[in-house]
């Protein structure tokens, strides 16, 4: 897909500095889109940013904890003020969260609701009336298998869940309004999750630039109809 389709057009990812979001950062920006990349670590978004502008892209780092409202709010107003427009937003930030109910504290709980979770609508919320100018806005949405089957940890299992259902209302928002909304189930992917050494066979664990292909396959496709999600798994865990 080297044909520029989204050229003159503004991809905002949370968590574009690393894992899968970097790679659907590198994945939009080969296909000509300008970016804006979310996440907490300043050093770790420049470093992106500077890999990512080898594209010939415009690539905006902004510093925001999505599960902060007020920061999402201020982000949102900074992106409308130096890109003025909103086409694609990926929400995937999240972090991992104890893997058990007992070992789960409030404070994980409202960490990982708030990451996972809360970012997804405040930074859909904040970008709406943007991506319904837009004309033909996507919000792409990573959950996880644990989005389908739980997996054991509340907080984790929980955020996921949750965002099916979030999806579930963009896409009713959006019908009238050409914005198209799809959620991505993945299994275990090779960016380090959890500290996991990165380099599996790719039988085990999913390539990030790979998952990150499907995303640009996605918000390429023609307007008239839309994937509503889509499950994901390496070849040696299908069906979960
Ligand atoms: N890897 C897997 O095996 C796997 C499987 C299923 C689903 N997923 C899901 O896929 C998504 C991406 O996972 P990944 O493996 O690519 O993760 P990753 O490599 O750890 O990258 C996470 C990204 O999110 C950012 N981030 C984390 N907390 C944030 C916050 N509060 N505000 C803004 N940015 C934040 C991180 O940057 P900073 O730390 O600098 O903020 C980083 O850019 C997540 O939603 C995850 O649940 C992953």
């Amino acid at each position: 897909m080297s044909e520029k389709l989204l050229s003159g057009k503004t991809a905002v990812i949370s968590g574009g500095s690393h894992g899968l979001g970097k790679s659907v950062a590198a994945q939009l920006a080969a296909l000509g889109a300008d970016l804006v990349l979310l996440a907490r670590s300043a050093e770790r978004l420049d470093a992106a940013a500077d890999e990512l502008r080898a594209h010939g892209s415009r690539v905006l780092p902004l510093v925001c904890d999505v599960a902060d409202r007020g920061a999402v709010q201020a982000a949102a107003a900074q992106i409308m003020a130096e890109t003025g427009r909103v086409d694609v937003l990926v929400n995937n930030a999240g972090i991992p969260a104890p893997r058990t109910f007992a070992e789960t504290t409030l404070d994980d709980w409202d960490a990982v609701i708030g990451t996972n979770l809360s970012s997804a609508f405040y930074l859909t919320r904040a970008l709406w009336d943007a991506l319904v100018a837009s004309g033909a806005g996507y919000v792409i949405t990573i959950s996880g298998t644990a989005g389908v089957r739980g997996g054991g940890s509340p907080a984790y299992g929980s955020a996921k869940f949750g965002l099916t259902g979030l999806n579930h209302a963009i896409a009713q928002a959006g019908k009238d309004a050409g914005v198209r909304a799809t959620i991505l189930y993945p299994g275990g992917m090779d960016t380090g999750w959890r500290g996991a050494p990165i380099g599996k066979p790719r039988v085990e664990s999913m390539d990030p630039d790979e998952v990150a292909r499907l995303v640009a396959h996605l918000v390429t496709s023609p307007p008239e109809f839309v994937v509503n999600e889509a499950v994901l798994n390496p070849l040696s865990s299908p069906f979960l």
